[in-house]
């Protein structure tokens, strides 16, 4: 262990409003979330002046180690995750805060030991009785954990103590067991106990959203039916299912990305203003939007819904495998990598516009960004011009890697004719803001220390969310996909992608304007 003694940032220092004394107790914490994106994350949130001065962290996992392992473990780790420079006094503040408890998931006897540990570690580190519990394991131990804390008496707040439990996702493999799940652990927690997390919801650029939209007076008129022709969402990635074969067999592009990330999106862009920024006020307004989502029926299933998978192909001038050829994939897979459809909101504002959502693995670029299509100006007033097509204006919300806004829209091409070129306006946050290298986690971090669950799923959210993909994932069950792979890796997806908006008069925007 070390025996140095660091110093913690100095309060002249602090920029912004560290959080309350703390533990945090890291379930499955030899995992690869913890190494590559928790502990970083801590590590930038101490940077940054916002984690507490009175803090410690438990590691809880399978794995023998003693707590000096542990650290020096992690010590090696973040100089490979963390992407800004670690410097061995901070490191080493954070380090001698931190403590390894080996212990079975599922054994009382270990929870009264973490329970022995938390009492030492409160009185050590004057972090106030306030314990926040992080589920980075499989999701088979997330009710058996949560009932194991309820039973170890460690998740009562007495005495102005909070206790509070992070939920990784995917939460549930479908509605049903979403449905089984939330009543599981409420049987424990009080809903205002549970954080279930969506990384994306850390993301700067997705929170823009909700702030581009209610800031600006001039995009709230027009964002609408009557302006609106129809909105795109792309979530692209270039890499491929990587080391997580096994997990991505049972679960596919739809349930890895849809219900949680990409309706996420969605409820972003299409939801009312909230009366304030409350947490259950944002969160209401996001909920009517995933009820408002029509379920598709079964015929729907086919003809607005389109998976994928695929085959070999060339990534960044390299040959890379299909899918039935990667680690721990079975050599006739059916499950799909891309998933693209079509579904519409039934609400005042929305009556009428398709969202047209897509996302897979092995794609051409890595992109995901929100489009927003206006209605075209009416032609006519060009009909004795060489003109003969408007281009539509588009509002796109890039969110990776890109992140920044652009407004496409037509101007006259310098000369004697009238000609109109598109042209855009674009914003970058890194020409404005710099650049922060972050993990995407401290913010919803920091939330969870200081009690604000904005960016986090209500169980209501959760089970909307699979309500709407559950139809679909039924109606692939029943009818195998008999063309699988249907699209090489580098790829746009199959064309049934590209046909899905062909038929209804458009196309996915290409990432050139
Ligand atoms: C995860 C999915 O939730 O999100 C992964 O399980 C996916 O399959 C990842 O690659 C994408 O996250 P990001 O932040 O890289 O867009």
């Amino acid at each position: 262990m070390s025996t140095v003694a660091h110093t913690a940032p100095s309060p002249s220092q602090v920029k912004g409003q560290p959080a309350g004394p703390c533990a945090m107790i890291i379930f499955g914490a030899s995992g690869d979330l913890t190494k590559r994106k928790l502990i970083p994350a801590l590590y930038n949130l101490l940077q940054s002046h916002y984690l507490p001065s009175d803090f410690a962290v438990i590691g809880f996992a399978f794995d023998q180690m003693t707590t000096e392992q542990y650290r020096l473990k992690l010590a090696e780790d973040i100089h490979e995750f963390s992407e800004i420079q670690v410097t061995p006094d901070l490191w080493g503040w954070l380090e001698d805060r931190i403590y390894y408890l080996h212990g079975d998931f599922q054994d009382p006897a270990d929870y009264q030991r973490l329970s022995q540990q938390l009492t030492e570690i409160d009185r050590k580190h004057n972090t106030g009785g306030n314990h926040l519990f992080y589920l980075a394991t499989s999701p088979t131990f997330f009710a058996k954990i949560t009932d194991q804390l309820g039973q170890a008496g460690l998740i009562a707040e007495n005495d102005g103590q909070w206790r509070r439990v992070v939920i990784e996702k995917p939460f549930g493999h479908d509605y049903e067991s979403s449905v089984a799940l939330n009543r599981q652990i409420s049987k424990v927690l009080k809903e205002k106990q549970i954080y279930r997390i969506d990384h994306y919801l850390g993301k700067e650029t997705v929170q823009n959203l909700m702030i581009f939209r209610f800031s600006n007076g001039i995009f709230e008129p027009i964002w609408n039916r009557r302006y609106i022709d129809h909105v795109q969402i792309t979530v692209a990635e270039t890499v491929g299912v990587e080391q997580r074969g096994g997990y991505y067999e049972t679960a596919g592009a739809l349930r890895d990305m849809v219900p949680n990330h990409i309706l996420q999106l969605v409820a972003l862009t299409a939801m009312e203003p909230p009366i304030s920024f409350g947490a259950d006020a944002v969160r209401d307004e996001k909920a009517k939007v995933l009820h408002a989502i029509q379920p598709l029926d079964p015929d729907e299933c086919k003809t607005c819904v389109v998976r994928g998978q695929y085959g070999p192909g060339v990534i960044d001038n390299k040959q890379v495998l299909g899918y039935r050829s990667e680690a721990s994939v079975k050599p006739d897979s059916n499950t799909p990598t891309f998933a693209a459809m079509k579904m519409c909101i039934d609400s005042w504002r929305w009556a009428g516009v398709p969202f047209y959502l897509r996302t897979g693995k092995r794609m051409a670029t890595r992109v995901t960004e929100v489009t927003i299509q206006f209605k075209e100006a009416p032609l006519m007033l060009f009909r004795d011009t060489p003109v003969d097509q408007l281009k539509p204006n588009l509002l796109v919300i890039q969110i990776q890697p890109e992140e920044g806004i652009s407004l496409r829209f037509g101007a006259k091409v310098p000369g004697p004719n009238v000609n109109i070129g598109a042209v855009k306006m674009n914003f970058k946050y890194v020409d404005y803001f710099g650049s922060s290298p972050s993990t995407g986690y401290e913010t919803l971090l920091y939330d969870c220390m200081t009690g604000d669950s904005t960016l986090f799923q209500r169980a209501d959210m959760v089970e909307a969310g699979w309500s709407i993909v559950d139809p679909i994932l039924k109606s692939w069950d029943e009818h195998a996909a008999r063309d699988f792979p249907n699209y090489a890796a580098g790829t746009w997806g199959p064309k049934e992608a590209d046909d899905l908006l062909e038929r209804d008069g458009r196309h996915w925007r290409s990432t050139m304007i």
